[in-house]
């Protein structure tokens, strides 16, 4: 890396460690490689994990438009650009995805079992700290699409300045996620395969 790394804006607290053992008593009856071939295991459920996927593969891309931008692999415009397209989509997405799983899905989960609400407590307690993080990138991202749209005098220093923190923010988003989607899943999956419920 050529560029001098930015001071951390605002410390993120990144959850440690997966959910308890207690919370996991029914992944040990379903492991994830069973998942696949199990007749209760349906399209929606499938769909759900797709949309994970597409989060993980969104903010991965983000973070690396953003490092090859600092790396001066990648140009203002071509930066900018990408940054709106993605950038926009991961915020976006990610915040129906949140609002649907704390309004109807957490809720659906809870009255099939009730085991697991302390696990879905601490899912949506991440969905939180997660929202916290995109709405500080979303600032940081407004602002240097507008410092390259206008183009002031001086305008460069403050755009790696500007992307110096995009790289945080989105270096956290890319961590925050992968805790998060893999818990989630462990959690939730056994609960809807055993339940027979979603499809
Ligand atoms: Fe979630
Ligand atoms: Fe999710």
């Amino acid at each position: 890396m050529t560029y001098k790394k930015e001071r951390p804006v605002k410390h993120v607290e990144i959850r440690k460690g997966p959910l308890s053992d207690e919370l996991r008593i029914l992944l040990d009856q379903y492991p994830r490689e069973a998942w696949e071939g199990h007749p209760n295991f349906k399209d929606l459920t499938r769909q759900w994990m797709r949309a994970h996927d597409m989060f993980r593969h969104l903010s991965s891309t983000v973070r690396r438009n953003t490092e090859q931008f600092l790396d001066r692999a990648k140009s203002e415009d071509d930066y900018a650009r990408r940054l709106s397209h993605y950038g926009s989509r991961l915020v976006g997405y990610l915040h129906g995805h949140h609002s649907w799983e704390d309004y109807e899905f957490f809720p659906e989960l809870s009255r099939t079992d009730s085991r697991f609400d302390r696990g879905l407590e601490i899912l949506e307690q991440d969905h939180v700290v997660l929202d916290d993080v995109l709405n500080n990138f979303t600032d940081d991202a407004h602002e240097l699409l507008q410092i390259v749209q206008q183009q002031n005098s001086g305008y460069r220093d403050k755009l790696q300045d500007i992307a110096g923190k995009l790289l945080y923010w989105s270096n956290n988003i890319e961590m925050l996620l992968d805790r998060h989607l893999a818990d989630e899943e462990d959690l939730i999956v056994p609960i809807v395969i055993h339940h027979k419920i979603r499809g």
